[in-house]
Protein backbone atom coordinates (compact mmCIF):
# COMPACT_ATOMS: atom_id res chain seq x y z
CA UNK A 1 0.00 0.00 0.00
CA UNK A 2 1.68 2.98 -1.30
CA UNK A 3 1.34 6.60 0.69
CA UNK A 4 2.11 10.03 0.66
CA UNK A 5 2.95 12.02 3.84
CA UNK A 6 1.82 15.96 4.27
CA UNK A 7 3.08 17.52 7.09
CA UNK A 8 1.92 21.41 8.11
CA UNK A 9 4.11 22.82 10.32
CA UNK A 10 2.76 25.70 12.21
CA UNK A 11 3.46 27.78 14.79
CA UNK A 12 1.45 25.93 17.40
CA UNK A 13 0.70 22.76 15.85
CA UNK A 14 2.18 19.91 13.63
CA UNK A 15 -0.67 18.29 11.26
CA UNK A 16 0.19 15.22 9.77
CA UNK A 17 -2.24 13.37 7.15
CA UNK A 18 -1.45 10.45 5.34
CA UNK A 19 -3.10 9.76 1.74
CA UNK A 20 -3.25 6.53 -0.40
CA UNK A 21 -2.88 6.18 -3.76
CA UNK A 22 -5.83 7.72 -4.86
CA UNK A 23 -5.11 10.97 -2.73
CA UNK A 24 -7.65 9.82 -0.04
CA UNK A 25 -6.64 10.94 3.46
CA UNK A 26 -6.22 7.57 5.45
CA UNK A 27 -4.46 8.97 8.67
CA UNK A 28 -4.19 12.31 10.17
CA UNK A 29 -2.18 13.05 13.08
CA UNK A 30 -0.80 16.12 15.09
CA UNK A 31 1.37 17.90 18.08
CA UNK A 32 2.05 20.54 19.35
CA UNK A 33 5.05 22.27 17.73
CA UNK A 34 7.01 23.64 20.76
CA UNK A 35 8.59 26.20 18.74
CA UNK A 36 10.29 27.53 21.78
CA UNK A 37 12.52 24.27 22.08
CA UNK A 38 14.49 24.67 19.14
CA UNK A 39 14.42 23.32 15.78
CA UNK A 40 15.92 20.18 16.39
CA UNK A 41 13.63 19.32 18.87
CA UNK A 42 10.38 20.55 16.60
CA UNK A 43 11.91 18.25 13.93
CA UNK A 44 12.47 15.19 16.79
CA UNK A 45 8.77 15.64 17.25
CA UNK A 46 7.90 15.85 13.78
CA UNK A 47 9.94 12.77 12.70
CA UNK A 48 7.78 10.98 15.91
CA UNK A 49 4.86 11.80 14.39
CA UNK A 50 5.11 10.71 11.01
CA UNK A 51 6.72 7.46 12.68
CA UNK A 52 3.64 7.06 14.64
CA UNK A 53 1.06 7.12 12.08
CA UNK A 54 3.06 4.32 9.52
CA UNK A 55 2.15 0.85 9.85
CA UNK A 56 4.60 -1.88 8.62
CA UNK A 57 2.00 -2.65 5.68
CA UNK A 58 2.20 0.43 4.45
CA UNK A 59 5.20 1.94 1.88
CA UNK A 60 6.15 5.50 2.60
CA UNK A 61 6.39 7.14 -1.02
CA UNK A 62 7.59 10.75 -0.28
CA UNK A 63 6.99 13.39 2.42
CA UNK A 64 5.65 16.78 1.71
CA UNK A 65 6.23 19.67 4.43
CA UNK A 66 3.84 22.68 3.94
CA UNK A 67 5.89 25.72 6.36
CA UNK A 68 5.34 29.25 6.40
CA UNK A 69 8.44 31.38 5.31
CA UNK A 70 11.20 31.24 2.73
CA UNK A 71 12.99 28.08 1.29
CA UNK A 72 15.97 26.64 -0.43
CA UNK A 73 13.73 23.72 -2.02
CA UNK A 74 16.81 22.09 -3.83
CA UNK A 75 18.81 21.86 -0.36
CA UNK A 76 15.83 21.01 1.75
CA UNK A 77 16.37 24.26 3.84
CA UNK A 78 14.09 26.52 5.42
CA UNK A 79 16.08 29.64 4.92
CA UNK A 80 13.88 31.91 7.16
CA UNK A 81 10.58 31.34 9.10
CA UNK A 82 9.74 34.05 11.34
CA UNK A 83 6.73 32.61 13.13
CA UNK A 84 9.00 29.89 14.51
CA UNK A 85 12.22 32.21 14.06
CA UNK A 86 14.07 29.45 12.02
CA UNK A 87 17.17 30.43 10.17
CA UNK A 88 18.81 27.74 7.60
CA UNK A 89 16.81 24.72 9.66
CA UNK A 90 18.09 21.51 7.27
CA UNK A 91 14.21 19.93 7.94
CA UNK A 92 14.18 18.61 4.47
CA UNK A 93 16.87 16.93 4.72
CA UNK A 94 16.69 15.82 8.05
CA UNK A 95 13.53 13.76 6.98
CA UNK A 96 15.14 12.55 3.94
CA UNK A 97 18.35 10.77 5.73
CA UNK A 98 15.46 9.90 8.18
CA UNK A 99 13.18 8.08 6.14
CA UNK A 100 14.84 7.45 3.12
CA UNK A 101 11.98 8.75 0.58
CA UNK A 102 12.26 12.06 -1.25
CA UNK A 103 11.14 15.02 0.89
CA UNK A 104 9.32 17.99 -0.41
CA UNK A 105 9.30 21.41 1.27
CA UNK A 106 6.32 23.69 -0.46
CA UNK A 107 5.16 27.24 1.16
CA UNK A 108 2.24 26.88 3.56
CA UNK A 109 0.32 29.25 1.23
CA UNK A 110 1.50 27.73 -1.76
CA UNK A 111 1.05 24.03 -0.55
CA UNK A 112 -2.58 25.09 0.59
CA UNK A 113 -3.35 26.85 -2.61
CA UNK A 114 -2.64 23.63 -4.38
CA UNK A 115 -4.66 21.05 -2.05
CA UNK A 116 -7.49 23.73 -2.40
CA UNK A 117 -7.23 23.61 -6.61
CA UNK A 118 -6.72 20.20 -6.66
CA UNK A 119 -9.58 18.92 -4.11
CA UNK A 120 -11.18 21.81 -2.61
CA UNK A 121 -12.68 24.93 -3.47
CA UNK A 122 -10.32 25.66 -6.37
CA UNK A 123 -11.46 22.68 -8.28
CA UNK A 124 -11.85 22.69 -12.03
CA UNK A 125 -10.58 26.26 -12.30
CA UNK A 126 -7.31 26.88 -14.16
CA UNK A 127 -6.41 30.39 -12.76
CA UNK A 128 -6.89 30.37 -8.65
CA UNK A 129 -4.93 32.14 -6.10
CA UNK A 130 -5.57 30.80 -2.58
CA UNK A 131 -4.89 33.71 0.62
CA UNK A 132 -4.49 33.37 3.88
CA UNK A 133 -5.05 35.76 6.42
CA UNK A 134 -3.61 33.92 9.83
CA UNK A 135 -0.57 35.29 11.75
CA UNK A 136 0.91 36.25 8.88
CA UNK A 137 -0.58 36.53 5.10
CA UNK A 138 0.39 34.41 2.50
CA UNK A 139 -0.97 33.23 -0.71
CA UNK A 140 -0.67 30.30 -3.49
CA UNK A 141 -0.95 30.44 -6.77
CA UNK A 142 -2.01 28.17 -9.70
CA UNK A 143 -1.63 29.82 -13.23
CA UNK A 144 -2.29 27.74 -16.06
CA UNK A 145 -3.25 24.73 -13.83
CA UNK A 146 0.27 24.83 -12.57
CA UNK A 147 1.26 25.68 -9.15
CA UNK A 148 3.43 28.73 -9.39
CA UNK A 149 6.52 27.92 -7.00
CA UNK A 150 9.60 29.83 -8.09
CA UNK A 151 13.42 29.22 -7.83
CA UNK A 152 12.56 28.11 -4.20
CA UNK A 153 9.10 27.18 -3.83
CA UNK A 154 8.62 30.84 -2.09
CA UNK A 155 6.50 32.53 -4.85
CA UNK A 156 3.69 34.24 -3.23
CA UNK A 157 4.39 36.57 -0.64
CA UNK A 158 1.97 38.62 -0.50
CA UNK A 159 2.28 39.59 3.03
CA UNK A 160 5.16 41.21 2.35
CA UNK A 161 3.93 43.46 -0.56
CA UNK A 162 3.64 47.58 0.10
CA UNK A 163 0.72 48.94 0.79
CA UNK A 164 2.72 52.17 2.14
CA UNK A 165 5.68 53.20 1.21
CA UNK A 166 5.85 55.27 3.94
CA UNK A 167 4.90 52.72 6.78
CA UNK A 168 6.85 51.20 9.17
CA UNK A 169 9.36 48.69 8.72
CA UNK A 170 8.52 45.01 9.00
CA UNK A 171 10.37 41.97 9.94
CA UNK A 172 11.02 41.00 6.22
CA UNK A 173 13.17 44.22 5.75
CA UNK A 174 10.27 45.97 3.74
CA UNK A 175 8.16 49.32 4.73
CA UNK A 176 4.85 48.79 4.72
CA UNK A 177 3.92 45.64 4.03
CA UNK A 178 0.08 44.30 4.17
CA UNK A 179 0.57 42.13 6.87
CA UNK A 180 1.51 44.64 8.93
CA UNK A 181 -1.80 46.04 8.28
CA UNK A 182 -4.18 43.05 7.65
CA UNK A 183 -2.82 39.80 9.42
CA UNK A 184 -4.27 38.65 12.49
CA UNK A 185 -1.16 40.00 14.66
CA UNK A 186 -2.01 43.57 13.21
CA UNK A 187 -5.95 43.29 13.80
CA UNK A 188 -4.68 42.60 17.01
CA UNK A 189 -2.41 45.01 17.93
CA UNK A 190 -3.95 47.91 15.86
CA UNK A 191 -7.09 46.87 18.32
CA UNK A 192 -4.78 47.03 21.58
CA UNK A 193 -3.29 50.36 20.81
CA UNK A 194 -7.14 51.87 20.01
CA UNK A 195 -7.97 50.67 23.19
CA UNK A 196 -5.36 51.57 25.07
CA UNK A 197 -6.06 55.39 23.64
CA UNK A 198 -10.21 55.30 24.08
CA UNK A 199 -10.18 53.54 27.02
CA UNK A 200 -14.12 54.41 27.48
CA UNK A 201 -14.54 52.56 23.84
CA UNK A 202 -12.75 49.56 24.71
CA UNK A 203 -15.51 47.98 27.29
CA UNK A 204 -17.07 45.13 25.03
CA UNK A 205 -14.14 44.53 23.46
CA UNK A 206 -11.79 44.43 26.42
CA UNK A 207 -14.64 42.11 27.99
CA UNK A 208 -14.60 39.46 25.29
CA UNK A 209 -10.39 39.21 25.81
CA UNK A 210 -10.72 39.32 29.49
CA UNK A 211 -7.74 37.67 31.23
CA UNK A 212 -6.50 36.61 27.94
CA UNK A 213 -4.07 38.25 25.80
CA UNK A 214 -6.05 39.78 22.98
CA UNK A 215 -6.33 38.41 19.63
CA UNK A 216 -8.11 39.08 16.93
CA UNK A 217 -10.82 36.34 17.26
CA UNK A 218 -11.95 38.97 20.40
CA UNK A 219 -11.80 41.45 18.16
CA UNK A 220 -13.56 39.47 15.62
CA UNK A 221 -16.56 38.40 18.24
CA UNK A 222 -17.19 42.10 19.67
CA UNK A 223 -17.37 43.41 16.08
CA UNK A 224 -20.10 40.65 16.05
CA UNK A 225 -22.06 42.39 18.37
CA UNK A 226 -21.58 45.56 16.96
CA UNK A 227 -18.66 47.30 18.39
CA UNK A 228 -17.97 50.22 17.17
CA UNK A 229 -13.87 50.33 17.91
CA UNK A 230 -13.75 46.77 16.55
CA UNK A 231 -15.58 47.82 13.77
CA UNK A 232 -13.29 50.20 12.77
CA UNK A 233 -10.58 47.90 13.21
CA UNK A 234 -11.52 45.30 10.93
CA UNK A 235 -13.05 48.02 8.48
CA UNK A 236 -9.12 49.62 8.20
CA UNK A 237 -7.72 45.88 8.16
CA UNK A 238 -10.41 45.14 4.99
CA UNK A 239 -9.50 47.92 3.20
CA UNK A 240 -5.41 47.51 3.36
CA UNK A 241 -6.37 43.62 2.35
CA UNK A 242 -8.58 44.96 -0.30
CA UNK A 243 -5.02 46.60 -1.70
CA UNK A 244 -3.35 43.47 -1.79
CA UNK A 245 -6.15 41.53 -3.27
CA UNK A 246 -6.08 44.70 -6.28
CA UNK A 247 -2.52 43.43 -6.77
CA UNK A 248 -2.74 40.16 -6.98
CA UNK A 249 -6.02 40.57 -9.07
CA UNK A 250 -3.61 42.69 -11.54
CA UNK A 251 -0.28 40.32 -11.48
CA UNK A 252 -2.70 37.37 -11.74
CA UNK A 253 -5.83 37.48 -13.66
CA UNK A 254 -7.26 34.78 -11.53
CA UNK A 255 -10.86 33.33 -12.18
CA UNK A 256 -11.10 32.31 -8.25
CA UNK A 257 -9.60 34.08 -4.89
CA UNK A 258 -9.89 31.54 -2.11
CA UNK A 259 -9.78 33.12 1.23
CA UNK A 260 -8.50 31.00 4.01
CA UNK A 261 -6.97 31.47 7.56
CA UNK A 262 -8.93 33.57 10.52
CA UNK A 263 -10.26 36.06 7.93
CA UNK A 264 -12.98 33.21 6.81
CA UNK A 265 -14.28 33.16 10.32
CA UNK A 266 -14.15 36.82 10.90
CA UNK A 267 -16.28 37.08 8.01
CA UNK A 268 -18.10 40.54 6.59
CA UNK A 269 -16.36 42.86 8.67
CA UNK A 270 -13.43 41.95 7.28
CA UNK A 271 -14.33 41.19 3.71
CA UNK A 272 -17.47 43.75 3.21
CA UNK A 273 -14.10 47.02 2.99
CA UNK A 274 -12.24 44.44 1.36
CA UNK A 275 -14.46 44.30 -1.62
CA UNK A 276 -14.93 48.19 -1.34
CA UNK A 277 -11.33 48.40 -2.16
CA UNK A 278 -11.45 46.27 -4.75
CA UNK A 279 -14.71 47.85 -6.11
CA UNK A 280 -13.36 51.08 -6.46
CA UNK A 281 -9.51 50.36 -7.32
CA UNK A 282 -9.32 46.83 -9.20
CA UNK A 283 -9.27 47.31 -12.91
CA UNK A 284 -12.97 46.51 -14.05
CA UNK A 285 -12.48 43.92 -16.45
CA UNK A 286 -10.01 41.84 -14.28
CA UNK A 287 -11.74 42.25 -10.64
CA UNK A 288 -15.50 41.34 -12.23
CA UNK A 289 -14.43 38.03 -13.56
CA UNK A 290 -13.31 37.13 -10.18
CA UNK A 291 -15.26 34.45 -7.55
CA UNK A 292 -14.58 35.37 -4.16
CA UNK A 293 -14.83 31.54 -2.24
CA UNK A 294 -14.56 30.21 0.73
CA UNK A 295 -11.79 27.26 1.46
CA UNK A 296 -12.97 24.17 1.99
CA UNK A 297 -10.36 21.79 3.45
CA UNK A 298 -10.18 23.68 6.45
CA UNK A 299 -6.94 23.12 8.47
CA UNK A 300 -5.54 20.38 6.91
CA UNK A 301 -5.27 21.98 3.18
CA UNK A 302 -1.65 22.80 3.67
CA UNK A 303 -1.21 19.30 4.42
CA UNK A 304 -3.11 17.72 2.08
CA UNK A 305 -1.59 20.31 -0.48
CA UNK A 306 2.21 19.33 0.53
CA UNK A 307 1.53 15.49 -0.03
CA UNK A 308 -0.39 16.09 -3.39
CA UNK A 309 2.01 18.29 -5.27
CA UNK A 310 4.32 15.86 -4.86
CA UNK A 311 2.30 12.60 -6.17
CA UNK A 312 1.74 14.23 -9.71
C1 LIG B 1 5.13 34.39 5.51
C2 LIG B 1 4.61 33.50 4.40
C3 LIG B 1 3.42 32.68 4.85
C4 LIG B 1 2.37 33.55 5.54
C5 LIG B 1 1.24 32.73 6.10
C6 LIG B 1 3.98 35.19 6.11
O1 LIG B 1 4.46 35.95 7.17
O2 LIG B 1 6.13 35.27 5.03
O3 LIG B 1 5.63 32.65 3.92
O4 LIG B 1 2.87 32.01 3.75
O5 LIG B 1 2.95 34.32 6.55
O6 LIG B 1 1.68 31.81 7.03
NA1 LIG C 1 3.22 31.75 -0.79
ZN1 LIG D 1 7.25 42.32 5.27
Amino acid sequence: NKVYVGIDLGGTKILAVILNEQGEVVRRAETATLAKEGADAVIRRMIGLIRDSLTPELQLVSIGVATAGTLNAEEGIVTRASNLDWNDVPLGRRLEQDFGVPVNLENDANAAAYGEWAVGAGQGTKNCVYVTVSTGIGAGIVSGGQLVRGRDNSAGELGHITVDMNGPRCACGNVGCLELYASGTAIARSAAQRAADNPEQAGLLLAKAGEETLTSRHVAEAAAEGDQLSIQVLREAGLALGNGMVSIIHVMNPEVIVIGGGAANIGAPLLEPMHEAIADRGLASMRNGVRFVSPTLGKEAGAIGAALVNRS
